[in-house]
């Protein structure tokens, strides 16, 4: 199973922090490869209503990142309690089809704890756009939860791990689920 866990933040450290936290929990499940993303890392065009496939650059790999991904472990920071706008472009560059009937998991940083119902209201409905499968217990964690750019808090490194876990968990059961509903094939008789 691929999951891509991407950070949405072009700046700090902080949800890369625990973007990366959470890949490596995927990870203790079996048959669990990762791909993860620092935004920051990446030029990214702007969304312009253009075919997803005719970006190009690091635009068109990411947008294919998306589209092989079986299953997400998304992050951003708060930013106006919401997601980042770079975040929001992604959003908008990937194909209408790319998360439908996939399994995401939110986790999202802010500077205090006032934000954290922004997984629910901001970023949960996104995913209802693209009939993506949300993992309940999104995870929010703010600057009291580090310490000199270290995830210290063990409340938020479990809820990571759990977070991590379903996701592979959900999406192995979807996918085992699909393949039992696929028709098998009947030999005809001569
Ligand atoms: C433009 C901007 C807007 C922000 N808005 C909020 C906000 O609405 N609520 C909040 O809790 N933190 C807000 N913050 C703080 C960031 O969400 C917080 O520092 C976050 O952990 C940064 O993540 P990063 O280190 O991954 O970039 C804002 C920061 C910036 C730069």
């Amino acid at each position: 199973m691929k999951i891509l866990a991407l950070s949405g933040s072009l700046s700090g450290s902080k949800t890369y922090t625990i973007i990366r936290e959470a890949a490596e929990y995927a990870k203790e499940k079996e048959d669990v490869e990762v791909e993860l993303v620092n935004l920051s890392e990446l030029t990214v065009q702007f969304c312009d209503g253009r075919d997803p496939s005719k970006y190009e650059g690091e635009t068109a790999w990411l947008i294919r990142q998306f589209i092989e991904a079986d299953s997400f472990i998304i992050g951003t920071p708060i930013y106006r309690g919401s997601l980042t706008g770079a975040l929001k472009n992604v959003f908008d560059l990937i194909p209408n089809d790319a998360l439908k009937g996939k399994v995401i998991g939110f986790v999202a940083t802010g500077g205090t704890y006032h934000h954290y119902l922004a997984i629910e209201h901001q970023l949960n409905p996104l995913a209802s756009y693209f009939r993506a499968h949300i993992v309940p217990g999104g995870v929010y964690a703010h600057n009291d939860h580090f310490t000199s750019g270290v995830l210290t808090d063990e409340d938020i490194h479990h809820r990571l791990r759990k977070l991590a876990h379903s996701v592979v968990t959900i999406s192995q059961s979807l996918k085992d689920h699909q393949t039992a509903l696929e028709q098998p094939v009947i030999p005809r008789q001569a």
